[in-house]
């Protein structure tokens, strides 16, 4: 299941509205077929997987880190069906579909076809892996990332609101990478006009990955420029054709989208200087400290070069 998992990630951002599945298919001990969601959601993963496989599938277990589709669709066959048709013995299944085309169907469909079928295994990972389709599916928005670059103290700009750079070129190229794996991309208009900041992917081999570039602004009846886009409130983010949004400040937009409850994901990229009276988060609503436990559970956390990345998730 780690390596269906780890599959799935190479797709992240790049099958919406689909969600990005990993299949691995084991016979006799033997990988005999890997697969992920295609970009722009077709081939499914276990189509390909099973499609590698050809004869070989006969017998085999099925790893998935989503249960199989149930709908047939004009791009495709439905993947439950698949599996049966290709004969496979066993199938190990992260996480249910919550897609109400499938939402059981799948696994159903599977087992009435004299499949053994065991779901769960995996299912925390597969729920990271497959945040975005996820979030779309139960809060009908995107999942949501706030990436801050803080010095020791605290600050995401001098007070003047020169921030560029407080993170060193390790944690930046990170930054980029990250960029790569959200649809949609968005900055405050402070950001937007103090820095006109690019907002791409300046990695070598990733340089196509640029997101949809979003700014958001009050006053945005403002056309945009190019082929930014403009929404008025963080609520609007339900409209971006994104299940993953990375939101890159300034501090008046990350509080604002705090204040909304509208992070899933922290990230923290923290430098190892002291700015004094710089700009940190205004107010995000909080009324008690007590409040502010409990709310973020530390998820992963490594050194960049000199700074320190940390990544939190919802607690
Ligand atoms: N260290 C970092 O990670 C980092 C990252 C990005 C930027 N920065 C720095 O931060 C500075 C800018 O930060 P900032 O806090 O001044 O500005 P900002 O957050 O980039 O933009 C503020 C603007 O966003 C819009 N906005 C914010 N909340 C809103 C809401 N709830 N609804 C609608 N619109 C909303 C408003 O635009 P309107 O006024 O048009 O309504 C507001 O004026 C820059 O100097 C930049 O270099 C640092």
């Amino acid at each position: 299941m780690a390596a269906a998992l780890a599959l799935s990630e190479r797709t992240r951002a790049r099958t919406y509205p689909n969600p990005n599945v990993g299949c691995v298919l084991v016979r006799d001990g033997a990988v005999v077929g890997r697969g992920w969601t295609q970009p722009g959601g077709r081939p499914h993963a276990e189509a390909m997987a099973l499609d590698q496989a050809g004869e070989r599938a006969r017998g085999a277990t099925a790893y998935v880190t989503l249960e199989p589709c149930a709908h047939a669709s004009p791009r495709g066959p439905a993947c439950a069906d698949l599996l049966v048709a290709a004969g496979i013995a066993r199938a190990a299944v992260a996480l249910g579909d919550p897609d109400p085309r499938t939402d059981g169907s799948g696994i159903a469909r599977l087992r009435a076809a004299g499949i053994a079928v065991d779901v769960g295994i995996g299912a925390d990972a597969a729920r990271r892996a497959m945040a975005g389709f996820l979030a779309r599916r139960a809060l009908r928005r995107p999942h949501v990332t706030l990436k801050l670059a803080l010095s020791l103290d605290g600050a995401a700009a001098m007070a003047d609101g020169r921030s560029q750079w407080i993170t060193g070129p390790e944690a930046r190229a990170h930054a980029h990478l990250e960029r790569a794996r959200h649809e949609a991309i968005l900055v405050g208009r402070g950001t937007w006009e103090a820095d006109r900041p690019r907002l791409d992917v300046r990695l070598a081999g990733l340089e196509g990955r640029t997101p949809l570039r979003v700014v958001l602004s009050a006053g945005a009846a403002a056309a945009g420029e190019g082929d930014w886009r403009w929404i008025n409130s963080p609520a609007q983010i339900d409209s971006l054709p994104a299940d993953h949004l990375l939101v890159e400040g300034g501090a008046r937009t990350a509080a604002a989208f705090l204040r909304a409850d509208l992070v899933d994901r922290l990230l923290l990229y923290r430098a190892p200087i002291l700015i004094g009276g710089g700009r940190t988060l205004p107010d995000i609503g909080l009324a008690a400290l007590g409040d502010a436990h409990a709310r973020w559970r530390l998820a992963d956390s490594r050194q960049l070069g000199s700074d320190r990345l940390e990544v939190y998730e919802r607690g």
